[in-house]
Parts: structure tokens; sequence; C-alpha cells
């Protein structure tokens, strides 16, 4: 198979991830913070690296600001319920996935939240100055998704930072789509909070995620329970990361993630941002030139986190998928991924559009081979 569906999650994982994952189950997979015992000291030890090396990708500071969640969507409602209260205002962006969107909008009807999204050109490309526009005297956050999950395209994050930053508004941003691709600072970057999936360019393993907060930012949990800490009191402990995680943790996917964090940090994120970048230009460039392919995704490694979307004139897209898959062996993602704003700003709401995304296990000659097969597909249909 040729797996080109890295936006949804990535595959493979590095051997890493998947020895540590399997030592951890077989050796020491005890309940981490719930025992003095050398098996729950060692399930500790590793949440608490993993704590520190998401700490180091990302510039935190502080190590106990990160809470582990079990997705980004998780983390994305933390962040966005914990926060907002009525009568608050927020800003975001036409290309937001629903892990923003769908919080967001059941706010505005059941709390009373102001929503303003801010529209961007045919890419979804935003220009700050809007986001500066569209600030209100109630303004509490900017929301915006660092990479768009459905065309690649980079958003200007240090830009729109900035500007929150300025006005005394929080900043959240959705890294699920350029996290482990791109370097993310957030102090750099003036970002309050970063949620983002374990699972994706991180190569951590499904059920894995993480949410940050600055520590100036006190979100309400959106879930109480047993931390392993503060065991007498009848209310959540408000100390971080406590405060926002409840239940057992996943110390099996953490200690992966941070086995994917660390194969990350081995090669080095800059050449792993090239690598990617490469690989997406050629397949951009290439899948260019042939006759009724239509793309929405721009050619730019710095303007894209290795997606590229696209169309066959006069084909479905789930079929051009679906021929991929059956004739040849090639996995993407077509229809409207859970990106409906999206979707209305590229023009393909109605549509859907086919995602071929990289990751770095990827190769030119599987690109040389998928172009081929798109080129062929595109015939028959034209
Ligand atoms: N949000 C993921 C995607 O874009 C699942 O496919």
């Amino acid at each position: 198979m040729i797996y080109l569906d890295n936006a949804a999650t990535s595959f493979p994982k590095p051997e890493k991830v998947y020895r540590e994952i399997l030592r951890c189950m077989r050796e020491y997979c005890a309940n981490p913070g719930r025992g003095s015992h050398r098996m729950s000291i060692e399930s500790s030890r590793v949440v608490i690296q993993a704590r520190e090396s998401v700490a180091s990708l990302f510039n935190i500071s502080d190590p106990l600001q990160v809470c582990f969640t079990k997705n980004a969507t998780e983390a994305l409602n933390i962040a966005i319920k914990g926060v907002l209260k009525p009568g608050d205002h927020v800003i975001t962006t036409c290309m937001e996935h629903n892990a923003v969107v769908r919080p967001l909008k059941t706010l505005e009807r059941d709390a009373g939240i102001e929503i303003s999204i801010v529209q961007g050109n045919e890419f979804g490309e935003i220009n700050p100055e809007n986001i500066k526009r569209a600030i209100r005297k109630n303004t509490r956050m900017v929301i915006s998704t660092f990479s768009s999950n459905v065309n690649g395209i980079v958003m200007p994050i240090e830009e729109m930072g900035r500007i929150a930053g300025d006005h005394g508004i929080i900043f959240l941003v959705d890294a699920s789509q350029g996290a482990g691709t791109f370097p993310i600072d957030v102090e750099k970057m003036h970002i309050d909070m970063l949620a983002a999936p374990g699972h994706k360019g991180l190569l951590g393993p499904q059920g894995t995620g993480f949410l940050y907060v600055a520590r100036n930012v006190k979100p309400n949990p959106i879930m109480e329970g047993g931390t392993g800490s503060y065991s007498e009191y009848l209310y959540q402990p408000d100390i971080m990361p406590d405060l926002l995680e409840s239940g057992t943790l996943n110390t099996p996917g953490i200690t992966g993630l941070n086995s994917g964090i660390e194969f990350i940090e081995s090669l080095g994120l800059e050449n792993l941002k090239t690598y990617k970048g490469i690989l997406t230009h050629y397949m951009h460039e290439e899948l260019g030139k042939i006759k009724g392919i239509k793309l929405y995704s721009k050619d730019s490694a710095e303007n894209n986190s290795g997606i590229v979307a696209l169309n066959i004139e006069n084909a479905d897209c789930t079929e051009v998928s679906y021929i991929l898959d059956k004739e040849y062996g090639i996995a993407t993602r077509a229809g409207l991924h859970c990106a409906p704003l999206a979707h209305e700003t590229l023009g393909t709401i109605r549509t859907g559009a086919v995602r071929l995304s990289v990751g770095c296990f990827n190769t030119a000659d599987e690109v040389e081979y998928t172009v081929k097969a798109l080129a062929e597909i595109a015939n028959r249909f034209t």
C-alpha cells in the first residue's frame, strides 16, 4: 500500500514507537501517579519524560502546563468550553475543522457567545489585518488552525498571535496539521493555548494528544475526577496538569508519543519539513500538468503542511479515491474532511475533494507512481 493519508493519521510509525509501546505494556504498565511501587513510578517517569519532550519541541518553558488528552478534538473542547463565557466574542477563520467549529457553534446557540469568521482568499489564506479589524471590546479569544486539513495552507500564526497579544486576547492554535512538520514556538508565536494530536505528524499512536495552557489562562475542566493527587479534597485540584487530567492516563500511548517526538528530534524538524516540502512540491507540480485535474492547494514549502487537494473533471471524488485504493493500492481521503467552512472557501462544498497527504516515510517513487495513476484516471473521465 502507498499511504497518502497522513493528514488523517500518520502511517507507518517509527520502529521505536512500536517497540516502546510493547515494552510498556509488557514490562511496567502500572497506573502513573497512583502508587509508590516501582512499576507505578516507572509509568510516572515515562509520562513526565513525554511532557518534557512535548515542552521542548514547542518551546514551552514549564512542562507542567501540558496536559495529555485523547486527541486534538478533546484538547480543543477543553480550551474552548473551559474558557469562554456568555457574552464573549471569538474570532476564527474560514479554514477551521469541525473540532473548532462545532464547539463554537454550540456555545453560540446555547451560551450566548458571538463568533466572527474571518474570510480568506481562494486558498484560504488569511490577511492578519482582517483579524485586527474583527476585534471588539468583548473579544476574548482568537482561534486559528496552524494549517488547513483540507488543502494544507499554513496560517500567518506569528502575526495573528502578535495582534491577539497586543489586545490582551487569548490565542488558541489548532496544530493538528503542522505539528511535527513546522517549527512551532509558543513564545515567539504568542500562543496561549496549543492543541495537537499525538498520532499525526508527531508519529505517536491514536488515542493521544495534548493541550498546552499558558500560566495566565485557567480553563475550567470539562471533566472532573481522580488525579492521584489531593485525594482528600472533594473538588478538582486547580494545579496543572491535574486540573485538566482526570482518570488514568494512556501510558502506553504517551510513551509511544514520546518515542515519536524523539524520532523527529533525531532526524531534525527542519530536515523533515524540507523532505515533506520536496515531495509535496513534486506532487503538486506534476499533477498540475495533467489535463482535467484541478488543484486546491498552494505549491509552497513555506505555506503547505504536505497536502495536495484535487478533483478530476467529471469524476466524483469518492470514486477517484476508491479507484486509487482498489486498482493502484494508494490510500487517500475523499469527501468533506470534517471541515465544511474550508470547503466553502475552496468552492468544493458540493463536490468534496480528493486529498493526498504525505508523511516522512513516503518516497519520490511513491509520488511518481501516484501521479501516473491519477493521470490514467483523469484520462478515463476527460
Ligand atoms: N481530521 C482528520 C483529517 O483531516 C481526521 O482527516
